[in-house]
Order: C-alpha cells, then structure tokens, then sequence
C-alpha cells in the first residue's frame, strides 16, 4: 500500500450547555458529510469524535498533508455543523473561525489540526488525544515523558530501536519560530523551552531514521484576532508498537495528572483529567481540562477501532488527584498562580478592563 495519511482537524462549532458539550445532532451531521467523502475517494476512512464542545474529525487518506480537497471537506463539514448550531442558538456558535472564506487551506481559518503521513507498517498502532478547556503546550509534558523520559517508557532502556532516542521539533507559538532537539543528549536544552508551555509547543517528534512519531496542532486563534473567544482546544496524534512506544507507554504519563493552562474563561491553571468519552463533558468552572485518547488499528487505511483507552478504572485515582488539586486551585480564586500571569491574561478579556482603568493610574511620586 501506498503512504497513508491521518489528518485530525477539530473546531468548537457551538456548545450545549454554554461550552460544556456538543449537541448530538452536530456528530450525526459530520458523519454523514464525512461519509459522503469516502464515497467520493476523498477519504479513506473516517471517524467523529468529541471532547466538551470541540468537534473532531479524524480521517485516513492518500492525498498527503495541506491537501485541498481533504480540507475543504473538513471546512464544509463544520459550516454545516455550524448552521445546526446556529438554528439550535448553541452557545459561542463557530467561535473558531476566523474567516468564512475557504481558499486552499484549512490552515489559518480558525479549526486546529494535526497530520501525519507515513507507509502503513505490518501493525500499525495509533492513538488520537484531544483535549478540551486547555491550549496548545498541553501535550509537552506528556510527549516529553513518553519520549525522553526512561522512568515512563521502559522502552528506552530495554529495546535498542528505541534507546537512539528520539528528534523533537518545537514551535514557538507565539513568535512562530522552529527549532529542533535531538534526545537524549539535549534534553535539558528541550526542558528548557517546553517546560514554558505557553510560549513553547511540541510540534512533532520523530524517530532518529525520520520516521514521523507523534504530531500535535499549534494554531494560537487568539493571538491572530488578538481577544479571547475561547481556547485552542488542542490534538495529537502518536504512533505506537514497534519502533514507537507501546501503546501503555504512551498512557502512562496521564495517571500523574500535570497542570494546563485554560480552566475557566481560559483564565486558569488546571490539571488535565484523563477521562472516558462519555465524561468529557467538563462543567465545574467549565473544567477541570478533560483529555481523551482514542487507539485504533490501520488496515490498508481503514480505521479499526477505536479503543477509549481512559475507560480504565486505572485512571480512578489520577481522576480523584484531579479532583484534589482542583478544589485547592479554585480556593485560591482570582489570585495567581491559580489565575494564569498577565503576559498570558492579554489573551483573556482582561485587556478590556485594564483599559478602563487606565485613566485612573496616576505617578507616585
Ligand atoms: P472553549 O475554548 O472550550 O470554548 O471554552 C471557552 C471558555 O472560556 C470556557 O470557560
Ligand atoms: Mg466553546
Ligand atoms: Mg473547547
């Protein structure tokens, strides 16, 4: 078989209640329009899935990465979406987008994505995790345990494919700049930036013979239109079995739960709760942040699966820390570091008040 290519695009196209979930007609109405792209050879294959209020498209293909048809399929997708939304009034309906104007590429419209494109191997193990109520550096902590970290992945020490280590590609987000590590002789310089989530994303990862590991989506919507409409909700897609982690290994980092940015207004620090599909609709404080990883096996491109993999009662107790860290972070109220510092509250609607209160600042003398 030729290569095959993942693509997982994802929107908020309105929520039900305030930004809590998605409506059940909205999965319907994708499957359907994402089915209709099967039988028009666009995509392989297709699966919808959800987490809180975004919407997510997972599709297999052999058009490649950016491809035209595959996004505009995407795009059409969440406009009709959108238009459900819209006659059920849902709340911070198509929030994500930033234009209505498709032109060649899905990218900069507003819906986040990941892709990957690679030659399907004998087995070919992937996991999909989305997360809700949390942003793009949401994944760094994790990668960079499953990927660097041998008290995570025993992998690293016991099967020589994966002991040459791993490249990581990080983005500044903000200034949308690039710069890759090699693992492990730079894990401290990757510390360095990815430890700053905010500003620093995990981008990729891919094995030392440059076969693509894991992808995650990066689009900062509120730096492009400069306000706070909602949260960069974020996805990655990692590669297990063989030369990659073991699906376990790749679970593994969630059972300690690490705090997100994004809780509440996206205003928050909050610890990211690995959960079952059907608990990822987080509403205490419109959190804490929700991920769910999906697992699916690929033959010859269709889509076997997928396994919720947090369905686990081994998460019981990640869930109850959640739970603990939760209650002391919103003691602490609108006091930082539960409130995320104010270079990061520029992308809340703070601004709007520190503008009306700017005429009331006088010198000290
Ligand atoms: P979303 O980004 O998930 O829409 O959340 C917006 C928000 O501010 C919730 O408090
Ligand atoms: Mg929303
Ligand atoms: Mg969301």
């Amino acid at each position: 078989m030729n290569n095959v290519t993942i693509s997982v695009i994802k929107a908020d196209v309105g929520g039900l209640a305030g930004h809590s979930a998605i409506h059940p007609d909205i999965p319907e109405i994708a499957r359907e329009s994402l089915e209709q792209g099967v039988k028009e050879g666009i995509l392989i294959d297709e699966h919808v899935a959800w987490v809180g209020d975004d919407l997510q498209l997972i599709m297999t293909h052999d058009k490649g990465e950016n491809n035209r048809e595959v996004h505009k399929l995407a795009w059409d997708t969440f406009q009709k979406c959108a238009k459900r939304s819209a006659e059920l009034k849902l709340c911070g309906v198509g929030q994500d987008f930033l234009s209505d104007k498709f032109e060649d590429t899905i990218k900069g419209l507003g819906p986040s994505l990941a892709e990957m494109t690679f030659k399907e191997r004998k087995n070919e193990t992937f996991v999909v995790l989305m997360a809700d109520k949390t942003s793009p550096g949401a994944w760094n902590f994790p990668l960079y345990k499953i990927f660097a970290d041998a008290f995570n992945t025993i992998g690293l020490v016991i099967k020589p494919e994966l002991a040459r280590g791993f490249v990581f590609e990080v983005h500044n987000i903000r200034e949308k700049k690039k710069i890759v590590f090699h693992t492990p002789e730079d894990i401290y310089n990757l510390l360095a930036l990815i430890g700053a989530a905010g500003t620093y994303a995990v981008k990729a990862v891919f094995a030392k013979t440059g076969d693509v590991a894991a992808v995650s989506s990066t689009d900062l919507l509120n730096l492009e239109r400069g306000q706070h409409v909602g949260k960069e909700d974020p996805v990655c897609i990692i590669r297990a079995q063989s030369d990659f982690p073991a699906v376990g290994e790749i679970m593994e980092p969630f059972a300690q739960p690490h705090l997100v940015e994004g809780w509440e207004r996206g205003a928050h620090f909050a610890p990211l709760m690995p959960v079952a599909q059907n608990q990822a609709h987080p509403s205490r404080s419109d959190g804490p942040p929700r991920a769910v990883a999906l697992g699916f096996q690929l033959a010859n491109g269709k889509l076997v699966g997928p396994r919720d993999l947090f369905d686990d009662p081994g998460y019981d107790e990640a869930r109850n820390e959640c739970n603990r860290i939760a209650n002391y972070l919103r003691r602490l109220g609108p006091f930082e570091p539960s409130r995320l510092p104010m270079d990061a509250m520029q992308f809340t609607t703070l601004p709007q008040v520190m503008d009306n209160l700017s005429n009331r600042f006088e010198d000290i003398s």
